[in-house]
């Protein structure tokens, strides 16, 4: 079609393999569905909501719980639809045409997808050999740099900052730090205080992940009280329906339960490194979050991905790069990752 962007030709759909009947170990979701008794809570409010009216701009009774559970003032929180649309909102309120963004490899995929689509330029800084974040380059790259986007842990590696570290890119940035905390709930340290220290650091968040909300689609922002009022008019109007004020809401009211799951797949994950360190065949990268990337010696990852796959377990491979033997698998249920190790011990073992 004419006047198209180049860009979007040159770009890869995004696409993720979805399988029916196979133990699904490949995107980071909660290996638990919302519990039965938070769905019934959620669908009497949905009975109870005018689904013919626009949804609150600014859902109060949403922005309050989460205020209660980050201990951030009301004011300064955002919800979106996914911290993907935080991500799109930031580089919009931040980024003209041409701007550059920082980003570290192996990162997210999606700041260089959607740096991309807005004609933005990416500076990469590569990870170290042990693939742990590479702090003096991150400073030395980032001169002239408008956004740098660390993922804290960092997917697809599990690695991380310590918030000291990231209080020391901020102090010597020019630009503005965007840290996002998807997999915080796995971490336990976020640079949340920081956002009161510097006035160049906003915190992105999910519901995705340990809120076991993926397909609802919500995620929120914790900035300056006095930025995000602005930060606001970058982002879709309206983006944040019913369902998702509701069952986010509703989540987040009950955050204890959500932490006691968060931590029995802390306890899974562990166990699964545990596992992993007793296996001689295997290079693994110590995660904090719900899953761990590792490569098998002697195999390719899609040999690695097939032979999981033939076992009934999907796990995520990636293209190119230092990721090209690389594989990742989400920390799943304790009888998923059963299967999932059975299988790792036969190839990884000897
Ligand atoms: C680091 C990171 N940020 C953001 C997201 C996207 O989350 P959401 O589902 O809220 O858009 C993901 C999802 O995998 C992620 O790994």
């Amino acid at each position: 079609m004419r006047n198209l962007k180049q860009v979007l030709t040159q770009l890869e759909t995004y696409s993720v393999p979805q399988y029916k009947n196979i133990i699904k170990l490949n995107q980071n979701e909660s290996p638990y569905d919302v519990p039965e008794f938070l769905k019934k809570e959620i669908q009497a409010e949905l009975e109870l909501a005018d689904w013919n009216r626009y949804a609150d701009l600014r859902p109060k009774a949403l922005i309050h719980a989460i205020s209660e559970y980050t201990d951030h003032p009301p004011e300064g929180i955002i919800p979106g639809n996914g911290s993907n649309e935080m991500i799109q909102t930031l580089m919009n309120a931040f980024c003209y045409s041409s701007d550059s963004i920082l980003v570290v490899s192996p990162g997210f995929s999606v700041y260089p997808r959607l740096a991309k689509v807005m004609g933005l330029e990416i500076i990469e800084v590569p990870l170290l050999e042990d693939f742990s974040f590479d702090v003096p380059a991150i400073i030395e790259k980032s001169a002239g740099v408008q956004l740098l986007f660390l993922a804290v842990p960092n997917a697809p590696t599990g690695t991380i900052l310590t918030v000291d570290q990231i209080r020391q890119i901020a102090e010597k940035i020019d630009g503005v730090l965007i840290v996002d905390e998807a997999y915080y709930e796995f971490y336990g340290e976020t640079a949340q205080s920081l956002i009161r220290e510097y006035d160049n650091l906003v915190v992105i968040r999910t519901f995705s992940k340990a809120f076991s909300l993926a397909g609802l689609r919500l995620g929120y922002m914790l900035a300056p009280p006095d930025a995000a009022i602005h930060l606001d008019k970058a982002k879709l109007p309206f983006s944040v329906g019913v369902f998702q004020q509701i069952g986010g809401e509703v989540l987040m009211r009950n955050f204890h339960y959500i932490q006691k799951i968060a931590s029995e797949i802390i306890e899974e994950r562990e166990r699964l490194l545990g596992e992993m360190r007793a296996l001689s065949g295997i290079n693994f990268v110590p995660s904090k979050t719900n899953f761990v990337l590792f490569e098998i010696k002697h195999m390719t990852a899609s040999e690695v991905y097939q032979a999981f796959f033939e076992h009934g377990v999907l796990i995520r491979v990636f293209k190119g790069g230092r990721l090209d033997s690389y594989v990742r698998v989400t920390v799943g249920s304790p009888e998923e990752n059963n299967v999932f190790l059975e299988k790792l011990k036969q190839i990884a073992g000897k």
